[in-house]
């Protein structure tokens, strides 16, 4: 017998396996999103999203009083407004959802890091993540706005602004503007390489922020390109971001991959609603198993070289890891 190369004895049993295992997953870098609506007393299944719900703010503090004793330490959270309309006024009003959420949190003293998606897609009646003048989304005329909705964001308590609109120079436009107000530790997650992906869909109905005209690829990123989404989290960084995010997360592991070689920031990576639905509704058919699939999803995520991953799936890792 010629003398074999035995790899498989790193793989004899689980106490070995876990002695050389190279990534874990752990609550510490995952984040957990939330969509909260006015109103009281409602928790209700999004059904795009099973296992995801529309809470009151009432409501949501019970949950993430649960959350907190599982071990979660970070939410994402937005907000549906009551009227929506051409401007997105109530993303950056002082009694918008998502402000009147966060001040609420922080008052019951709940220690988890927010996280606020910054757009106006959810506040306008067109659904699109700008200003449209003219049937165009106008990059400059939306900055001032987007802007203005991170610093209410920051002054209702939010840790940390995550603009997600994708119009060139917002980074800039919002570190400045938090630091002219003083709010120099907030930091900025820039959704910087964000692409025009079809794994948004069941989001956008939890969200009701489908564009009632064209799509999104005017602003969002073209899903062959790589180079370019190295440019776009350059932009960022040099900007100001201080963490910097691909979405969605599993189409994109080159992308990650080759972000977390070039760059010296922490880089997130989003594991959208369509991947987390997909997945649900497999397993809810018993075509795969669900802890094996999320497990192995996270992983790899994270083996591509993502330092925090926000994922629907974070409740439920939160439970496995505490009873497996
Ligand atoms: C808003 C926003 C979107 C998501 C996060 N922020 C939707 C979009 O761009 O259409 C997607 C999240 C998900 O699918 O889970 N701009």
């Amino acid at each position: 017998m010629f003398p074999v190369q035995r790899g498989r004895r790193l793989r004899r049993n689980e106490n070995i396996r876990a002695l050389v295992r190279e990534t874990r997953i752990s609550l510490d870098n995952l984040v957990m999103p939330y969509f909260v609506v006015p109103g009281e007393n409602i928790k209700k299944e999004i059904l795009s999203m099973p296992g995801n719900y529309h809470f009151s703010i009432d409501k949501l503090i019970e949950e993430l009083k649960e959350i907190e004793q599982l071990g979660i330490k970070s939410i994402m959270l937005f907000g549906i407004p009551e009227r929506k309309d051409e401007q997105g006024q109530e993303a950056h009003s002082k009694r918008g959802i998502v402000q009147r959420a966060v001040s609420e949190i922080k008052d019951r003293g709940i220690n988890l890091t927010i996280i606020t998606d910054v757009c106006l897609c959810g506040y306008t009646s067109h659904g699109h993540c700008g200003i449209v003048k003219n049937g165009v989304i106008d990059n400059d005329a939306t900055l001032e706005i987007i802007a203005k909705t991170a610093l209410s964001h920051a002054r209702a308590g939010a840790d940390i602004v995550a603009p997600s609109d994708m119009m060139d120079g917002r980074v800039k436009v919002i570190r400045t503007l938090l630091d002219e107000h003083g709010y120099k530790d907030t930091l900025i997650m820039s959704y910087a390489a964000k692409y025009a992906s079809a794994f948004y869909g069941p989001f956008r109905e939890a969200f009701e922020s489908t564009p009632a005209f064209g799509d999104r690829t005017s602003y969002q990123m073209d899903p062959p390109n790589i180079k370019e989404a190295m440019k776009e989290i350059a932009m960022d960084i040099e900007e100001g971001a201080d963490i910097v995010m691909v979405k969605p997360a599993l189409c994109y592991l080159d992308v990650i991959s080759k972000a977390k070689e070039r760059f010296d920031v922490p880089i997130a990576a989003y594991c959208v609603s369509g991947e987390y639905t997909m997945v649900e509704l497999a397993a809810d058919k018993g075509l795969i198993d669900r802890n094996k699939a999320i497990f192995e999803i996270l992983i790899s995520i994270k083996r591509a070289g993502a330092d925090c991953i926000i994922t629907y799936f974070t409740k439920y890792v939160a439970k496995i890891l505490r009873n497996p």
